[in-house]
């Protein structure tokens, strides 16, 4: 009897960074999803299977069985909650940071020492929420999806707080890096039900997983 092993992955930098996991765990994802408009992508193995999801849905697939595991950034992962999500890797991947910037000529210093209200752009409310908060400083999110660079130049908002990986997209938009919030990388999360049903196929994954990790 053979049961199916479906894995969320995003497309990008995720995806990429996680096949040297799966190659480890002998599975080769058979097509490219660059190239093909599939969503269920197959795998060398009949039993497994990859879904492609957007980056923010990974923890919702596997916490609601659409998907047994995923991977997922701790940035997403803490904005989703991780209620009733099994996460027992840091797979040391899609590695980056969340910062607060601001445009080069705005002083968040001052901002910060005067006790001023910032607005704050970003995808990541309750990360800048917490940090806000934790400093004392009182901030008006506002809530954007993409593009969050765009919100000090045109004076939407004082201050983004948004994923920094090389600093290349905020030095072409003239935006300084001010605060560093936390260090992020990528998590294997596993859905709790399927860890118990499945565990005969699960286990190994996610140990050949483990071995691979690189420091
Ligand atoms: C991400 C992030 C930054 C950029 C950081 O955006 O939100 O904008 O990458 O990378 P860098 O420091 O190497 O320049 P992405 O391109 O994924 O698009 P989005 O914000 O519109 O989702
Ligand atoms: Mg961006």
């Amino acid at each position: 009897m053979s049961q199916t092993i479906t894995l969320a992955l995003s497309k990008g930098r995720i995806f990429d960074e996680t096949m040297p996991l799966l190659r480890a765990a002998g599975i080769e994802v058979l097509e490219d999803p660059e190239k093909s408009r599939k969503l269920i992508l197959p795998t060398n193995q009949n039993d497994v299977r990859v879904v492609l999801v957007r980056a923010t849905d990974v923890p919702t697939y596997v916490e609601h069985g659409g998907a047994d595991l995923g991977v997922t950034g701790k940035d997403t992962l803490i904005e989703h909650g991780g209620l009733g999500l099994y996460q027992p890797l840091d797979l040391n991947i899609a590695r980056c940071r969340v910062s607060v910037a601001v445009r080069a000529d705005f002083d968040y210093a001052s901002a910060v020492r005067q006790g001023s209200r910032l607005r704050v752009a970003t995808k990541y409310t309750t990360i800048a929420r917490d940090f806000f908060a934790a400093k004392g400083v009182h901030v008006d999110l506002i809530k954007l999806y993409g593009s969050m660079e765009l919100a000090p130049l045109t004076g939407l908002a004082d201050a983004i707080v948004d994923l920094v990986s090389t600093g290349n997209t905020l030095k072409a938009n003239h935006l300084v890096e001010v605060e560093r919030i936390m260090d992020i990388s990528s998590r294997l999360v596993v859905n709790q039900a399927a860890l118990k049903l499945k565990q005969a196929r699960l286990r190994p994954l996610i140990d050949a997983f483990a071995g691979a990790i690189q420091p």
